[in-house]
């Protein structure tokens, strides 16, 4: 018996967001902001959160410090319901932290990536895999000690018969280093969204980044904001539109609760349509509150949403 639906690995970080501040950061002077606001950040745990809150048993595997900001990772998840058994904390490493300042829809950050670079392919054991039924993995550019043996892991977790999706997010180093025929046959669901798609696969279109990766992918659903998303379903493209929101409040999180939703209805073996339905209905809902967890606070919630702003019975 699998003990959870769900095993996401990847980076954890809090956020230190400032808002309401008085002008510009300047070099050897100080000056205010007027609103504070300390959350879980990393998109890794925006997905598991609303994986969770979408009624999925969900544990948790990273890298983090021996400090105050890992309580607060660990306290955020275990709200969430999200297990935190197979969290590794160190005292080598500080915990990831990225400070965030807002200027209205404008923003600048400041990331230490801290503990979530030191977590290795031999920190996930094969008796943790073998407890859940299928393996996620986020941010994978952000895990530079994961990176160069991510497809060992996803081999090994095919091996012991889980299903896997991988969602690469941005590489900050813009070097896009994967190399795609080596992992993606081990990999079920490619989750990338459109821009990170064609880096990744070093093309100036979606069907030319198709082309490429034909002969050895799987499923492939590209993620493309207020346009909604396309899958490949390794024959055909299938496209869908998105739940068009037009009083998006930010959209901190959309591909993260696109890939939940998408996740949460895969592991039910729904068409592929429905799954890509479902991905841009809760990428919706998430445009419909502020960061990428509130609009996720729990199933009823989440249901009410979609009915009330989207006419969408969830
Ligand atoms: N304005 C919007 N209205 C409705 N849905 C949206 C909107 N923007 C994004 N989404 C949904 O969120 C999904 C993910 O957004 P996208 O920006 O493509 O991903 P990422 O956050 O990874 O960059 C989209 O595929 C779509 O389903
Ligand atoms: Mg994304």
């Amino acid at each position: 018996m699998k003990t959870f639906n769900v095993l996401v690995v990847g980076e954890l970080n809090v956020d230190i967001i400032l808002n309401k501040i008085d002008g510009f950061p300047k070099i050897g002077k100080e000056i205010l902001a007027n609103d504070l606001n300390i959350t879980l950040g990393s998109s890794s745990a925006i997905f598991a959160s609303n994986l969770s809150s979408l009624e999925n048993n969900v544990a948790f595997l990273g890298k983090i410090g021996e400090d105050n900001f890992a309580n607060i990772i660990t306290d955020s998840l275990e709200l969430k319901k999200v297990n935190t058994d197979f969290i590794i904390k160190t005292t080598q490493h500080k915990t990831g932290l990225t400070i965030v300042m807002n200027y209205d829809m404008d923003r600048a950050n400041v990331t230490y990536p801290g503990a979530m670079e030191y977590l290795l392919e031999k920190d996930i054991s094969d008796a943790v895999l073998i407890k859940a039924k299928h393996l996620h993995l986020s941010s994978i550019f952000l895990q530079t000690g994961l990176l160069t043996d991510i497809d060992k892991l996803f081999k090994r977790a095919k091996a012991l018969g889980l299903t896997t999706s991988l969602d690469p997010q941005w590489d900050p180093s813009e070097k896009w280093n994967l190399d795609l025929e080596k992992l993606l046959p081990y990999v079920d669901v490619f989750l990338p969204n459109t821009e990170e798609f064609k880096f990744i696969t070093g093309s100036t279109d979606i069907q030319s980044g198709l082309n490429k990766i034909k002969p050895y992918a799987n499923l492939v659903v590209i993620k493309d904001g207020e346009n909604g998303a396309h899958l490949w379903d390794t024959k055909k493209l299938i496209s869908k539109v998105a739940f068009l929101n037009e009083n998006v409040v930010d959209c901190i999180g959309a591909g993260d609760s696109f890939d939940a939703g998408f996740i949460s209805e895969f592991l039910k073996e729904k068409d592929y349509e429905k799954c890509l339905e479902f991905g841009n209905i809760t990428g919706a809902i998430n445009t419909t509150a502020s960061g990428g967890t509130t609009a996720f606070e729990n199933i009823k919630i989440i249901k009410e949403i979609a009915k009330t702003k989207f006419s969408y019975q969830l």
